[in-house]
């Protein structure tokens, strides 16, 4: 693990995550800084895990090789205008976890040709589960593109794309799909009671079949595909159950609510981004 020294520029739930992960991973908390505004979030952070916990976001950057920008994106621009201004030179590797802001935006406000990555985390990064894309400005090296990678591990999965406009695809299926997958557990619950099943019942089935797919579709070699080809046996249950959904245009249905997903963190970047 490495031991750069890094700041986290606010220390809200995400924050919070990654570095509850990273001490867990084995990172020394001595190499962990957060600066926050709130005095009592400082003191809880700092005596929950032990790191260094500033009120000034200056400082914490001063002190640090690399910053993860953690606040929501509605002080995105105030928090970066500051940053810029007291930034040391060269300028450190900068991560965004910020949600729909753009990365011309962020140099644009930080005032240099920083190296950047954005990350787009999903919530079940709080509970080091998370899906976590990651796009990576022209100036970060190999070595840096390395050290975001190892740092953001905290909360899960990582990968990289190409371009940054993937990130709003990113944003559409792994950053809004929690949500996708917690209607299924609702309306698959919903189903179990009206079919007579008490809701106790009726909740713990849902939740723990969700669970034991999605362990089935990471820990196996098949395709989630062939795995429910594998259940589907000619003529049975699940068969009978699996017309339904594909008589009701499930696959057409998914397409189009991320495709309106897509669209809306299109949207929302333009908003929260300088030609707003
Ligand atoms: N939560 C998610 O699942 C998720 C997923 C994807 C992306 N993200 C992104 O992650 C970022 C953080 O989200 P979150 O859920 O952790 O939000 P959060 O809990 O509200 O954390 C933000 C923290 O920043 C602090 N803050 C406010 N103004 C500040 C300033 N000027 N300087 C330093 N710190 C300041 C806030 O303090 P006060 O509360 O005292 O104002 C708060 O503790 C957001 O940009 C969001 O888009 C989150």
């Amino acid at each position: 693990m490495t031991t750069a020294t890094l700041a986290f520029i606010g220390g809200g739930n995400m924050a919070s995550s990654l570095i509850g992960g990273l001490i867990q991973d084995g990172y020394d908390p001595a190499h962990l800084i957060v600066s926050e505004p709130d005095g009592e979030k400082r003191r809880f952070l700092a005596e929950r895990y032990g790191i260094c916990a500033l009120a000034e976001n200056e400082e914490a950057q001063r002190r640090a090789e690399v910053v993860l920008l953690c606040v929501k994106p509605q002080v995105a621009k105030s928090v970066c205008r500051a940053l810029g201004q007291a930034s040391p030179k060269p300028a450190p590797l900068t991560i965004s976890i910020m949600a729909g802001i753009r990365e011309r935006d962020l140099q644009h406000w930080l005032d240099d040709a920083r190296p950047l990555v954005r990350a787009m985390p999903n919530t079940p990064a709080m509970i080091q589960a998370g899906a976590i894309v990651l796009h990576a400005s022209p100036e970060v090296t190999p070595d840096q593109r390395n050290l975001a990678e190892t740092i953001l591990r905290a909360g899960g999965l990582t990968r990289w794309v190409p371009e940054e406009g993937l990130l709003d695809v990113a944003t559409a299926v792994s950053g809004s799909g929690p949500a996708y997958f917690f209607l299924l557990m609702e309306a698959l619950e919903k189903a179990a009671v009206a079919l007579g099943l008490d809701e106790e019942n009726a909740r713990l089935l849902s939740i723990q079949t969700a669970l034991g797919a999605a362990r089935m579709a990471v820990e196996s070699e098949g395709s989630p595909e062939t795995l429910r080809a594998q259940v589907t046996s000619p003529g049975g249950t699940t068969e009978q159950a699996l017309e339904v959904f594909q008589a009701g245009g499930f696959e057409p249905l998914v397409l189009q609510a991320v495709q309106a997903a897509h669209r809306r963190s299109q949207e929302l970047s333009q908003l929260l981004g300088e030609d707003a």
